[in-house]
Order: structure tokens, then sequence, then C-alpha cells
């Protein structure tokens, strides 16, 4: 099979982590079958300031016309304004209509309190609709600011069946070798129906329906509302496998699992939809230690098996979660933000012998 694949490096220490989610794709035993082309494309800052597009039109269109995914660095965002630019990942994920944020968060398993959860967030809707409007109020209590909290039975449905495909095909992963904490498939509905009864009862009931499909048999559904969630995801992070949230849950609860883990430098995502996958590392641009060649790059090469794992490719993408795993454990080659002295290219080329 082959794959083509577009690559956005982006800025900062986008364009030092984004080529090692090349080389571990060349790097795969041929024997899984695969082959890759790499098309170069340009999105961020940078290229704003050349061109005067933050996303130039020719990158979504390779992408749309021509890729079966994409692997995404970092964008660098000015801290003031600067006009006519916007991020180019929360555009593209418009343009390609990728309605999935997910996220995986997974210590070593011989950490002291290992975790092994993914959490999948809706893209669309919830209150990021953005529709907004203040006005005087006419009762003396000021300005009112009030926002739409939009839920609707499409998007809740994709997003709870594309938990439940999470889950089993983690089960697959762990089936191919790479070592969790869980036994079987698990998906948690996160809501806030019992105060918000119509727009996250919506989500909650068609989550259940969605879950409720004959192929999700083997998959056990909870739910878990989602301040006690966040309690929960805090105490006992290692009862979660999949998470599904709303929106603005789902937000939250991703960026602060991110944070039981250690460092950015590690955690993944891919923003999906149908057929389409692109691979991010879940940090930034970091111009702290740009240019120093310690960035970690095991958050792109965990991007780079999860998309892999969108485009169907389980077997490919458990060997390089297996090969990330075994650096981790080993605990030898480590970069900098992991308390290492490793350079990027250290821990590549350990990772690549591991493969
Ligand atoms: P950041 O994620 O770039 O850095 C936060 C801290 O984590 C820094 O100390 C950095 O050195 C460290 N860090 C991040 N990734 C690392 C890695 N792979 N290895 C080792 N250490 C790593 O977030 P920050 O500093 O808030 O933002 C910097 C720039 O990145 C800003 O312009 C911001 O707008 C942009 N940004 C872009 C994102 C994206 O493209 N999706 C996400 C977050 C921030
Ligand atoms: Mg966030």
């Amino acid at each position: 099979r082959l794959l083509k694949i577009g690559l956005i490096p982006g800025d900062g220490i986008g364009r030092e982590v984004i080529p090692a989610g090349r080389r571990i794709l060349e790097a795969l035993p041929s024997s899984l079958g695969l082959k890759f082309e790499f098309v170069d494309l340009h999105a961020g800052f940078q290229t704003f300031e050349k061109t005067g597009a933050a996303l130039p039109d020719k990158t979504v269109d390779v992408l749309k016309s021509d890729c079966h995914g994409a692997l995404f660095g970092a964008v660098s965002s000015p801290s003031t304004a600067v006009k006519g630019y916007s991020s180019p990942i929360v555009a593209l994920r418009k343009k390609l209509d990728l309605y999935a944020n997910v996220r995986p968060v997974k210590t070593v398993m011989n950490a002291a309190k290992p975790i092994d959860m993914v959490i999948v967030r809706e893209n669309t809707e919830d209150l990021y609709v953005k529709e907004e409007k203040t006005y005087d109020a006419t009762d003396g209590s000021g300005k009112v600011a009030e926002a739409i909290k939009r839920i609707s039975q499409k998007a809740s449905y994709r997003i709870a069946a594309m938990a439940g495909e999470i889950a089993l095909r983690r089960q697959k992963i762990r089936q191919a070798g790479v070592p969790s904490i869980h036994k079987g498939p698990l998906v948690t509905i996160t809501h806030k129906s019992n105060v918000l009864s119509q727009t996250d009862g919506l989500f909650r009931s068609t989550a259940r329906e969605a879950l409720a499909l004959a192929k999700f048999n083997s998959v056990e559904v909870e739910e878990q509302i989602v301040d006690s969630m966040v309690y929960k995801l805090f105490r006992q992070p290692e009862a979660y496998d999949v998470i599904v949230a709303p929106n603005l849950y789902g937000d939250i609860l991703s960026d602060g699992a991110a944070a039981l883990v250690g460092s950015l430098g590690l955690v993944p995502s891919a923003n999906v939809g149908e057929g389409f996958a692109i691979g991010e590392p879940c940090h930034g641009s970091a111009p702290d230690i740009m240019g120093q060649g310690i960035a970690n790059p095991i958050a792109t090469l965990r991007s780079t098996a999860l998309m892999l794992e969108f485009l169907n490719e389980e077997e490919a993408a458990a060997k390089i979660y297996a090969a990330v795993d075994a650096n981790l454990s080993e605990g030898k080659l480590l970069s900098p933000d992991l308390g290492g002295t490793a350079k990027t290219e250290d821990v590549v080329q350990d990772i690549l012998r591991r493969l």
C-alpha cells in the first residue's frame, strides 16, 4: 500500500521534530508492505511573513486531493494580534472537516502511577460555535453576555462511534504486543446532563445510542459527570481507557490529562475526519529551546503512529509505540525535558534502532 503523507513542519521546533516523523515511517520494516511518498507543505507564521498567508491554498488543495494523511509540527502565534494572521491548524480542521481531536496520554509501564488513556474531543460545535452577543440588561444588571452551546445528534453520534472504534483498536494494539495497564476496552462518556439536561442530555443519550451498536458489544460503556471526572482524572487516572467529551470539556480534560505525564514533549494528538488524519504533537513551537537540537521528538513519533492508526495501519503503529516505550522504559537516552542530556538526534536514533 502506498501512502502519501503531507509534511507541514511549521515554525520553531516543528522544523526539528517533523523530520523524525518522516524517518520513522521510512524505517518501518518492509514486511508490513507499506510505501510512503512525502509532500513538503507550508503553513505558519514564517510562511505568513513570506507569503501573506498562514495557510496557503496550495497546502489545503494538496492535502485534499493528493494525501492520505499529514504531520503538522507547530506554529508560532504572535502574542498581539497581527492583521491577516490566524491559526492555520484551526483553519485546516475546518477546511478538511476534521471533527475529532484525539489525544492519547500515556506514561511508561514502570511509572509509579502508570496511565494509558485517550481523550476523544468533539471538535466542531458546543460553545466553540462562537455565537456570542453582549447587550444591556433592562433589570439593572449592567451588560450581559451570552453564548450559544450547540450540540447536535450528528456530531455527538459520530464522535461517540469514533471513541468506540478507538477502544476496539487499542485492544488490537495491545494484542499486537504493546503493553498496557488495561484489560478490556472501556469508553467513558463525559457530560453535565444533570444540569444541562437538553444540550448535554442530547450528547449523553446520543453517545449511548452510538455505543449500543452491535460492533461495540465487547466495549464497556460508563458515564462520568465532568466535574467529578476532573477529580477522578487526578486521583485515579489509571481507571480510564477512552474518554469521549463535547468540545469544551474535552479541551479542558485533554490539557489537564497531559499534565499527568510530565512533559509536553511526550504527548501526541491527531485531528481526524472521514478517511483523513493529521498527526500533531501537542506542544507549540518552543522558541526557548529552538535551534539547539534538544527538542523531544517523542510527541511527534507518537503522533505519526496515531496517524497510522487512523489509516488502518495498526500493526505499523504498534511497532512505533513499542519502540518509543522501550526507549522511555530503559530511560538512558532521554532529552533534557525528561531530565536527560540526549539530543533530538540521539533519541531518534535510539528509537529507530529499536524499531
Ligand atoms: P510550547 O509548547 O511551545 O512550550 C512550552 C514549554 O514546553 C517550553 O518550555 C518548551 O521548551 C517546552 N517544550 C515544548 N515542546 C517540547 C519538546 N518537544 N521538547 C522539549 N521541551 C518542549 O508552548 P508556549 O511556549 O506557550 O508557546 C510557544 C509558541 O507556540 C507560541 O507562539 C504559541 O502560540 C505556539 N503554540 C502552538 C501550538 C500549535 O501549533 N498547536 C500549541 C501551543 C503553542
Ligand atoms: Mg487546549
